[in-house]
This record gives C-alpha cells, structure tokens and sequence, in this order.
C-alpha cells in the first residue's frame, strides 16, 4: 500500500510508491498494470492526450522504451531490462508525485498519430480540431466536406496556436495552403518554431506573436481553425492539479468563458473569404454560445470523444 509522505506547498500529501523488488515485474504489459494501480490509488486526472488510466500508462511505457504507441501490443509481453524498468518506474513514479501530465515529463505528445513536442510553456494538445480536419475537411470524408474544394484552400489561419500542432495538422491536411498561426504567449511561439522547424515547414507555416488578429492586418482566409482559451471562472477555480501544471492564458475564457471566443466572432467576417469558414473549439459551453449567439446558425461537431464542443459556421452564414 502506498504511504503518505510530506506535504506540498499547496498542502495537498505527495504520495510515495511503493518500492517493487527485483523480478517483480517483467513484461511491458506488468508495469502497465502497476501504473494503472498506482494512478487510481492515486486519483490522477486524465485529460491531456490520453483519458484513462491504461492508456496513460501505456503512453509513458512506450516512451521510457522509445516505442510509439501504436506498437505497444506487438511488444506488451516481451521483457523489459533492469535499466529499462527503473526507467520505467522513474516515470510512473513522477506522474503520481508531481501530478504534472504525461507529456511534460517526456516533452511529447501525439495528435493524429504525429509527435509534437511540448513543455510547460504550451497546453498540451488534445484539440479535437485535428480529428475533424480528417472528418470534415476531406474530399472523401464520411460527412463530406463543409469546404467544396479541400484542394483549393489556399490560405488558413490557426489562431491561438500553442505548440504549433493545428498549423501542422492544417499544412498536412491542405497541401496547397500557406498556414498562418497565432499566439499571444512567447513561450508559445518558440514551442511553436520548433514544432515547425522539425516538420520542416518553415516554409508553409508563419508564426506571429500577437493578440488574436491584430498580427495579420487585412489578411484573408479560406479557413480559420481556433481553440482558443475557453474556461469560466468556475471551471478556473475546480481546474485539476494536472491542469493548473498548464498555462493559465491558455484555459482562462474570462467570467463565463466566452471573452476570447466573442472576439473571434465579432473580428472573423473581415478575415475569411467569401467561401470561407471558421472551425472553433468551446468545450461545453454550447449552450451558452447559443444562447449568445441566437442570429448565428452554428453547425455542432462530434467526434469519436466528443458531442458539439466545436463549432463550424461558413463566412456567409457570420455576416
Ligand atoms: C486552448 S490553447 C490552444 C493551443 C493549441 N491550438 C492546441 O489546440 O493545443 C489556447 C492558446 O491561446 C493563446 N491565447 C490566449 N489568449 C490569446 C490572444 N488574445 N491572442 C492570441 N492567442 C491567445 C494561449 O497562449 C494558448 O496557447
């Protein structure tokens, strides 16, 4: 059983593991289960890039092991070394004593598959934005494309980018579209660089450092995607620990969430082309923003985690 050890500065007790002997585990699929125990046993908050325990674990087994995650069934019951697992248990251990997520203490996330560094400069990524490019966005997509011609999209605009990583989903997704990104946050914009620089997309992708449009003078866009910053103060205050790890910019939407998002809407018409649209992401405020928003016919987005956290609406349509 897990003992109670000193206390933080917060006043909240670190957890101390449990120390497993020589032999005890051996296989992949042993130290995930011992991570899963100790992640309950612990009452980790799972939000950032996976939503539960065993994939949590999982992700940080493969990374002690430099596997992506894809491959963990093929090895789940092959041996781990000595080093491998001490290695291994340095990370489960980390996840429960500091409560920062997963992808801190790598510095790496996945989104659609792809690897994205991060750090504490930048949220971790877990817009569903990029699965709905696939859904929504192809020519072959089930939904079929809310933009006639995907391949003529020529200029997108990725506001509030954070770690870069919709700017590089978009640049991937639109082959002939030139991406701008935005983000307030310097520590953003490096993140950003080096996101871009290791896809080597310098040359498609441009980063600004500025507040929402204000970069961009009178730019022109066939698609703008945005996330932007979309908790109110009462989600603010009951943020978990594992949040609170994150940059505050980048959750803080103001008294009801919605600050940055009625910019969006309001400065959007003088940056989309006429056969354009915007994509943002709200989280689970839909209610609100059609309350806010009556005039405006919003076209609700699901994904496979997700029911109407995003929002399409096409340039006409805004006005
Ligand atoms: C929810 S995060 C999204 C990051 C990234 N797009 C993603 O999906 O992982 C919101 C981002 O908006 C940035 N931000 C907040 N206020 C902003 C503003 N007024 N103008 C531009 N960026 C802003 C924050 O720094 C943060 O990186």
């Amino acid at each position: 059983m897990a003992r109670v050890s000193k206390k933080t500065a917060r006043g909240r007790a670190t957890p101390k593991l449990a120390k497993v002997g020589p032999g005890e585990l051996l296989t992949l699929l042993d130290f995930v289960r011992y991570g899963v125990s100790r992640f309950v046993e612990a009452k980790l908050a799972f939000a950032h890039g996976t939503t539960d325990p065993v994939a949590e674990a999982a992700f940080l087994v493969c990374e002690a092991l430099h596997l992506h995650p894809d491959q963990f069934e093929a090895f789940a019951h092959a041996r781990v070394t000595a080093a491998e697992g001490k290695t291994i248990l340095d990370l489960l251990r980390r996840r429960v004593t500091t409560r920062k997520p997963a992808a801190y203490l790598v510095n790496k996330i996945y989104m659609r598959g792809l690897p994205f560094y991060v750090d504490e400069r930048v949220i971790v990524p877990r817009s569903f934005i990029g699965e709905l490019l696939e859904s929504h966005f192809g020519v072959d997509g089930e939904a079929g494309s809310l933009i006639d011609d995907p391949t003529s999209v020529e200029r997108v605009l990725d506001l509030c980018t954070g770690s870069g990583c919709l700017a590089v989903l978009a640049a991937h997704h639109f082959p002939n579209a030139e991406v701008d990104a935005v983000d307030i946050s310097k520590g953003a914009i490096e993140v950003a660089t080096r996101n871009v620089g290791e896809y080597r997309l310098d040359d498609r992708i441009s980063l600004y450092r500025g507040d929402l449009f204000a970069p961009l003078g009178d730019n022109k866009y066939d698609l703008i995607i945005t996330n932007p910053p979309y908790v109110d103060a009462e989600g603010m205050a009951a943020l978990p620990p594992e949040c609170r790890a994150e940059p505050k910019l980048a959750f803080d939407g103001g008294a009801d969430g919605l600050d940055v998002v009625r910019r969006i809407l309001r400065d959007a018409p003088d940056h989309l082309t006429p056969d354009g649209g915007l994509i943002c992401e709200i989280g689970r405020g839909r209610g609100l923003v059609d309350e806010a928003f009556p005039e405006l016919p919003l076209l609700w987005l699901d994904t496979e985690d997700s029911e109407g956290e995003v929002f399409w609406i096409s340039a006409a349509d805004l006005g």
